[in-house]
């Protein structure tokens, strides 16, 4: 038995006792508790059921260790799932059945967290730590720096934006070198006006930053001044890696491009189709009358070099009107696994003898063994022959023809490059190049049907062309082929 003083010194000791101890009944109402901090009280508890107190749950708590201690009838200890975002919880408990002979009579809760007291200081550190974490770990860029501009903060992403690794950003960079210009100065005062976000904040401004490299890199930069007790301390600014969006802003944009110039070709497709047709037979017709005048009359040397003349013109008109029909897809296309290199060199071998191309020289990088690609033979050596006499028209017969081949890095498209060193496209006229009838040559000297037709082949075949040039520096024509067709190129052809 247990003397009076023996028993108060025990609930003494229990009160003074750093961890929450109580009581509860196996149907978890709280007999008696401690009172460990001064957030809850003893007075409070007692008749209430803990889920209730300590949880805010009308029912018992999953997981919880008076219940496990209940239906086993064994001390338990209950660990409580912690992240690093509940600083403040408690994370462990404990508990045990008090018997009376053989009956479950009470249990005893207590918390297995460290004393109150104590906790606050692990408290800071692990919200630090989380800190950190959340700082390290951001997506974009976090930089931190004094009223002199030097480095608190940096992080990973930081480093991918800026090029400095951590430790060289904290030892010798200061925040005004990351600005090029004087782009630091003008960040800071618009930091401090109230248009940019409200006073001393700066919200979604795009600006360059210097990469270490010395390139510029297009960010949009979150910013805000930092205050302790009123006075400056520091700046902290998040920035955002604009270069990803904005290349597939260009792709987007050079994809409507296509698009609406694929439409405007299919339209005038139709159009050159029925003009062609109807262009067909009088030509026919005049041919046709114009010779039997030759054949069945006597005629004055100057009627029949009329004669003549009129022949050649209607054979002209008939190449347009043949070009029209391959243009408007009037004929069947024949695909067939073809080695483009082949047909590189037959196109080279055709035009290499013509004068025109006497003082070309011709520079070939063809790739080795480059997969067969499947193509219309026939339709592939007139896209050729249609860039490389531009090429050398361009360059009035004289420089640098280049030709390369190769795999592209996906495997799945052979590229080809024709380059010329002639004097190169204005950029005004470059997007329209690719226009039927579009031509800056003399009249009678070209139709300008030949890179609509370039065009027309390449998409027939499911693949891309681009020019790329400047003036004074030569114009290079890119083309991606695919190497299988898919199931409907060349079908269309048949319309
Ligand atoms: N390699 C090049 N260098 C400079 N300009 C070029 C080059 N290739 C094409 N061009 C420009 O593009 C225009 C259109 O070319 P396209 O082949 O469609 O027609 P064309 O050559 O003028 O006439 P056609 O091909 O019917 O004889 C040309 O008139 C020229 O201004
Ligand atoms: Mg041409």
């Amino acid at each position: 038995m247990r003397s009076k003083t023996e028993h108060e010194y025990l609930l003494k000791a229990i009160d003074a006792f750093q961890r929450r101890l109580i009581v509860v009944s196996p149907d978890f109402t709280i007999l008696a508790a401690n009172c460990p901090t001064n957030d809850i009280c003893e007075s409070d508890m007692v008749g209430a059921k803990c889920h209730h107190v300590f949880h805010d749950r009308d029912s018992p708590c999953e997981n919880c260790a008076v219940q496990e201690a209940k239906d086993s009838g064994k001390p338990t200890l209950s660990p409580q799932p912690l992240s690093s975002l509940d600083l403040g919880r408690i994370p462990c408990f404990y508990s045990y059945p008090i018997y009376s002979g053989d009956k479950l009579e009470a249990l005893v809760s207590m918390d297995f967290d460290i004393p109150d007291s104590g906790s606050i200081q692990e408290k800071l550190q692990k919200a630090n730590a989380l800190l950190r974490n959340l700082i390290l770990s951001a997506v974009d860029g976090v930089i931190a720096a004094d009223k002199k501009g030097q480095i608190l903060i940096f992080n990973e992403a930081a480093s991918e934006v800026f090029g400095y690794t951590i430790d060289e950003a904290l030892a010798e960079l200061n925040i005004c070198d990351i600005y090029p210009d004087d782009i630091a100065y003008e960040v800071m005062a618009k930091m401090r006006s109230d248009d940019y976000g409200g006073k001393d904040q700066l919200h979604s401004y795009q600006v360059d930053i210097a990469h270490k490299s010395g390139k510029r890199v297009p960010i949009s930069l979150n910013a805000a001044i930092v205050y302790e007790k009123g006075q400056e301390i520091a700046t902290i600014g998040f920035f955002h890696d604009l270069r990803e969006k904005i290349q597939m802003q260009r792709e987007l944009e050079k994809t409507q491009l296509q698009l609406l110039q694929s439409e405007k070709m299919a339209s005038l497709g139709k159009l050159a189709a029925g003009v062609a047709h109807q262009l067909n037979n009088p030509l026919g017709g005049i041919t046709l009358f114009a010779k039997l005048i030759m054949e069945e009359y006597e005629l004055a040397d100057g009627a029949k070099e009329d004669l003549n003349r009129i022949l050649k013109d209607a054979e002209r008109c008939r190449d347009t009107v043949k070009e029209l029909l391959e243009f408007s897809r009037q004929t069947r296309y024949l695909m067939q696994p073809q080695n483009i290199n082949q047909a590189i060199n037959r196109t080279l071998f055709l035009i290499e003898n013509q004068t025109l191309f006497h003082n070309i020289q011709i520079e070939k990088a063809l790739a080795q063994s480059l997969p067969l690609v499947s193509v219309d033979i026939q339709q592939i050596n007139h896209l050729f022959m249609n860039i490389i006499l531009n090429a050398a028209q361009a360059m009035k017969g004289n420089g640098t023809l280049s030709i390369c081949s190769f795999l592209t890095e996906s495997e799945q498209q052979v590229r080809i490059e024709i380059a010329d060193t002639g004097p190169g496209i204005p950029q005004h006229i470059l997007p329209r190049i690719f226009e039927p009838f579009f031509t800056t040559k003399q009249e009678g000297e070209g139709t300008g049907l030949g890179l609509s037709l370039v065009y027309s082949i390449v998409e027939n075949h499911g693949g891309t062309i681009r020019a790329s040039s400047q003036v004074g520096d030569g114009t290079k024509f890119i083309i991606e082929l695919p190497i299988r067709a898919s199931e409907t190129q060349g079908e269309d052809r048949e319309q």
